[in-house]
């Protein structure tokens, strides 16, 4: 059987704690899981609960204390250029252009002017930027930024693309209008995605499967199907009957819907 696209092994990872006679902290202990390839999944959990660190681990910018990550057949022990990163904010470089930024993963990468340019044209139009590319980062809104920055993130060819609350700084509509513009281009792309989210509706309206962590130390407590059609329409999907019966699962899974405790 071909090895999926990602697979977490029992993976454990500790801090020093601050104080240096304290026992170290465990911050997600034994966690396990894989992703598919092409699949779009989803990992919620309450703050602090090691989302994060699962994503630096993933994209080698940190190591585990136990266990093993691998991406594909190969492990994952340091930073490589098969994932593609993208957070909260998008890290655009002000000096450059739209085009310039898109440009800027592959310039290391060996490829002639010709490939390059024909690679920026694809993520401009695939994330409905082309008639920006001349612009500056700080002549777009927030919502264009982060378009350019997937479109960044998926001129590099990934073979996994890695969200960590990348709608968390926007106003309501504006995610509403990127959640369907990223579910879009992701799923034209075909791109494996792993999202990290403390929405449990983006959740339910964008991925295959939903995978929730315990509180701290993290591990896996539930994995649930999504089984909605359309994941290029989360607005749609968020209004059918099962999403609903989702959300009601993952409230009461995440101990959300019994606590009066803020
Ligand atoms: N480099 C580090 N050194 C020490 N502790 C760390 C480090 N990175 C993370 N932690 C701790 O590990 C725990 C998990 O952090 P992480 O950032 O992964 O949580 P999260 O689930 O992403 O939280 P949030 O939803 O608030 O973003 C936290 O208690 C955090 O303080
Ligand atoms: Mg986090």
């Amino acid at each position: 059987m071909a090895s999926p696209a990602l697979e977490l092994k029992a993976v454990t990872r500790r801090f020093p704690a601050r104080d240096r006679a304290a026992p170290p902290f465990t911050a997600i202990e034994r966690l396990s899981f894989q992703v598919g390839e092409g699949e779009f999944v989803a990992l919620v959990g309450p703050s602090g609960c090691g989302k994060s660190t699962v994503l630096n681990l993933v994209a080698g910018l940190d190591r585990p204390s136990e266990g093993e990550v691998f991406l594909g057949a190969e492990q994952v022990t340091g930073p490589n250029s098969h994932v593609g990163f993208m957070l909260q904010k998008d890290l655009l470089l002000p000096w450059r252009s739209i085009r310039r930024n898109v440009e800027f993963g592959l310039e290391a990468r060996g490829l002639t002017r010709e490939e390059r340019a024909a690679r920026i044209a694809r993520e401009l139009r695939r994330c409905r930027l082309t008639e920006f590319a001349d612009r500056y980062p700080h002549q777009l809104s927030g919502g264009q930024r982060q378009r350019a920055a997937l479109a960044r993130t998926l001129a590099i060819d990934p073979a996994l693309v890695l969200l960590d609350e990348p709608f968390s700084a926007l106003d309501a509509q504006t995610k509403i209008l990127l959640q369907r513009s990223f579910a879009q281009t992701i799923a034209a792309s075909g791109v494996t995605t792993l999202l990290i989210t403390h929405d449990l509706n983006e959740a339910v309206a964008m991925s295959d499967r939903i995978l929730v962590m315990s509180e701290r130390p993290g591990r896996v407590v539930e994995e649930i199907t999504v089984g909605l059609p359309d994941r290029d329409n989360p607005v749609a999907r968020q209004s059918m009957p099962r999403a609903l019966e989702l959300m009601r699962h993952l409230l009461h899974a995440l101990h959300l819907d019994d606590r009066v405790d803020a």
